[in-house]
């Protein structure tokens, strides 16, 4: 796992674009995973700064999205398909028709979850998957317990998810108590894996995932199966880790031979 840390939010959210233009470039018909929630809107800032300056283009890109709240329209403001068509595919040059987010109203939730495996196969995989982390360590919204193998599937949101996540909410009481999710399964068969984390309420989910046990119990950890995962993190987000002087000792070394681990 490459751990990058860089002072500030707005410059681990640029890095983080680098990597992802870096591969959006050297591949065509790019399968792109996305994640929602206050992470990563700074790198899709910096994406659809890309967009507008630099010529980064979306066309052929395909994209898959993590999870969606069971229950929610996709124009209700809370869902995740409004949060990404506000917060990204509006505002570059991605086909909708080329853009999935679970579907939150699906009546036969199984036959879909099926459906949703199926299309990202369809795709050729998933290049590369962004991911942020819940205060709990979940990806997704895999909760604490949920199997490394899992697949698309309906779950139910831990009581700490819904804490956190209530603040985009009126009240506690409107935050959904189920979503569809990809699995730790479908996520770990992504060709490479970007997870994102900022402040200091992320120190302790971040440094249990790194460098704890590999354990369901936290389900970012599965990441330590992966051999392709980078980690991008601000001060605040490091501050528990041990090996912090190892991951800027390597990022320097990286500087001095001017090659990347990956
Ligand atoms: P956040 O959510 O980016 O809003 O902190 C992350 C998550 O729950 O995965």
């Amino acid at each position: 796992m490459r751990v990058i840390i860089r002072p500030t939010y707005e410059e681990m959210s640029k890095e983080a674009a680098l990597l992802v233009k870096d591969r959006m470039m050297k591949k065509r018909d790019f399968v792109l995973g996305l994640a929602t929630g206050s992470t990563p809107l700074g790198l899709y800032k910096e994406l659809i700064r890309m967009h507008k300056e630099e010529g980064l283009s979306f066309k052929n890109v395909k994209t898959f999205n993590l999870d969606e709240y069971y229950g929610l329209e996709p124009t209700h403001p809370q869902s995740y398909r409004y949060f990404m068509d506000t917060n990204l595919f509006n505002h570059i040059d991605i086909e909708k028709a080329n853009t999935h987010v679970p579907d939150g109203k699906a009546e036969d939730v199984e036959k879909f979850c099926q459906w949703y495996e199926e299309e990202i196969k369809k795709a050729g995989g998933i290049d590369l998957q962004v991911l942020g982390i819940g205060g709990d360590g979940h990806i997704g919204f895999n909760e604490p317990g949920s199997s490394f193998n899992s697949r698309t599937r309906l779950v139910a949101l831990d009581e700490q998810t819904i804490k956190d996540n209530s603040r985009f909410f009126e009240k506690i009481e409107d935050v959904p108590r189920f979503a569809i999710t990809m699995g730790v399964g479908t996520i770990l068969e992504a060709r490479e894996i970007i997870l994102l984390a900022n402040g200091k309420k992320k120190a302790r989910p971040v440094a249990q995932f790194i460098e704890g046990p590999i354990t369901s119990l936290v389900t970012a950890s599965a990441l330590q199966l992966h051999p392709k995962v980078t980690v991008f993190l601000d001060e605040e987000a490091a501050s528990e880790l041990k090996r912090i002087d190892y991951y800027k000792f390597v990022e320097e070394a990286e500087k001095k031979i001017n090659k990347k681990l990956f």
